[in-house]
């Protein structure tokens, strides 16, 4: 069984029907691929997997459950985890607290408990080390680069065991050492039975580290197949409309 599937999920606001009835399922062990042109409704899709956009109609099973979230913390709950493309951090907190922003470690209990600051500063560093980035506990997020921001979201989603990991183009800004610990990272998730959904304008990216390809054209799921059996030239075609469908 899958561990999630959308069934017919459509999504518009106000006139632009940005998903016009999407089917979709992955499982655990899975790196899914997610392609298709600007504005085709892939962050779309993903923000609605992550609980972040409510669907206009349709149905989202986890686990063979019907379910509905309200919240980005209901998807969290059951094991989504999401790498926002346009970051979502607080520029104002330091790298450390960025990572542990809604689940802060604390220490002592009852009314003394308080915020362990030593803890989170120390396990964000071995996170951005494992990560091969530079960036420190202490780095204020306003002053950071594209890439150094990508590595902090990116340690948020490891801090948990997620069940299903959702990268909205991890690689579209970094440096090419770091890209390959992204990739790296979702062979991975995928290798150790996660799954993973990898939003990306990178033909290479996705046809180095997914199983399988889908494409998304205005709206609509016009191809989805193993990786093995299409090319970059036909996912290609897909995007830009030089192909119908797959
Ligand atoms: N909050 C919103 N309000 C209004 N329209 C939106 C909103 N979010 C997305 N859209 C529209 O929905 C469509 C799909 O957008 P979406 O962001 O899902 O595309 P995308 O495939 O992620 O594109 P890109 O590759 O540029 O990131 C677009 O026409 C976009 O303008
Ligand atoms: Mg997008």
């Amino acid at each position: 069984m899958s561990y999630l599937e959308l069934k017919n999920v459509k999504k518009s606001f106000g006139a632009i029907n940005a998903l016009q009835g999407v089917d979709f399922q992955i499982g655990a062990g899975e790196a899914v691929g997610l392609m298709g042109d600007n504005g085709a409704g892939k962050s779309t899709l993903v923000k609605i997997i992550a609980g972040n956009v409510q669907p206009t109609s349709g149905q989202i099973f986890v686990d063979g459950q019907d379910t509905v979230f309200a919240s980005p913390l209901d998807a969290r709950k059951l094991g989504i985890e999401i790498v926002y493309q346009d970051l979502a951090l607080c520029d104002n907190l330091t790298a450390a607290a960025n990572v542990f922003l809604g689940r802060e470690l604390q220490a002592g209990f009852g009314q003394f408990h308080k915020l362990s600051h030593a803890a989170m500063n120390r396990r964000a560093a071995e996170l951005f080390g494992e990560l091969k980035s530079e960036t420190r506990p202490h780095d204020l997020v306003e002053r950071m680069s594209g890439g150094q921001r990508q590595a902090v979201a990116l340690a948020r989603t490891r801090l948990s065991d997620p069940k299903l990991v959702l990268l909205d183009e991890p690689t579209a800004a970094i440096s090419v050492r770091q890209v390959a610990e992204v990739l790296a990272r979702i062979a991975q998730l995928r290798d150790t039975g996660h799954a993973v959904i990898l939003v990306s304008h990178r033909m290479g990216d996705v046809f180095e580290v997914c199983d399988r390809v889908a494409v998304l054209r205005r709206g609509h799921k016009i191809a989805d197949k193993p990786i093995g059996d299409t090319s970059p030239e036909e996912v290609t075609g897909l995007i830009t409309g030089a192909l119908e469908e797959a």
